[in-house]
């Protein structure tokens, strides 16, 4: 639906080539609004999500394009007292990491959990198939992760993706209980933006897009 307008054929000579004209009703404002004004969230609290609202997430998480269904994508939900075990699972994987923990470090995987409300922990379990390739498979999870980001988005909650020490990590995997072929690959924080949104970032479309015609 986003029409590109280009007005000159040579559109690196004059940076001023591409016009986005808005034609739309505004359902479709609304749809693209939400791509588009997604802001990622640095303070979250409650409220977080209802379960009929994750479920919500979940099916659009599941929407993902996923080469020959291979269904790589599961994902652990953790709100409440769930927080204490990834807080306690987060001290026994860095400790396996690293034997010697300062209290600063203990300090920041303790607390690490309860920067929110609720957590998503994306997973991918790549499997075995001829045509598809484990790379495409973990691309198919992040794809579920932005669908994530995107249907919180529209039903008004924050969200920002985490990774760090703590995401594509054989130990932490082993530790949530996963099988030994997943991956972790982020953590979606979640719960109601607080605090002023940052500046969305503008750009030129012109360093980004080639047009061939
Ligand atoms: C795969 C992935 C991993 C990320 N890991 C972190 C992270 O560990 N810590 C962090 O502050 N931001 C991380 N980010 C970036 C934020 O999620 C976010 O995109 C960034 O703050 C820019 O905000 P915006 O999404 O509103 O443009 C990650 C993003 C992606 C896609």
């Amino acid at each position: 639906m986003i029409t590109y307008k280009i007005t000159k054929k040579h559109h690196h000579a004059n940076r001023e080539n591409f016009k986005i004209k808005k034609l739309y009703n505004s359902d479709v404002m609304d749809a693209l609004n939400n791509i588009t004004k997604r802001n990622s969230a640095r303070s979250l609290v409650e409220p977080h999500p209802t379960k009929d609202e994750m479920a919500t997430v979940f099916e659009a998480a599941l929407r993902a394009p996923d080469h020959a269904w291979l269904k790589p994508s599961t994902f652990i939900q953790i709100t409440g007292a769930g927080r204490n075990k990834l807080s306690d699972i987060f001290i026994q994987s860095a400790k396996e990491l690293k034997s010697e923990l300062s209290n600063i470090q203990i300090t920041k995987y303790t607390e690490a959990p309860f920067r929110a409300p609720m957590i998503v922990i994306l997973v991918s379990t790549p499997k075995d198939h001829p045509k598809v390739p484990p790379i495409e498979q973990i691309i198919s999870t992040g794809c579920a992760g932005q669908n994530i980001m995107l249907a919180l988005n529209a039903m008004g909650y924050g969200a920002i993706w985490r990774t760090g020490a703590f995401a594509f990590n054989k130990i932490i995997a082993k530790n949530l209980g996963l099988e030994s072929s997943a991956e972790v690959i982020g953590y979606i924080y979640t719960g109601t933006a607080s605090g002023n949104n940052k500046k969305i970032p503008t750009h030129d479309l012109n360093d980004y897009v080639d047009v061939w015609d």
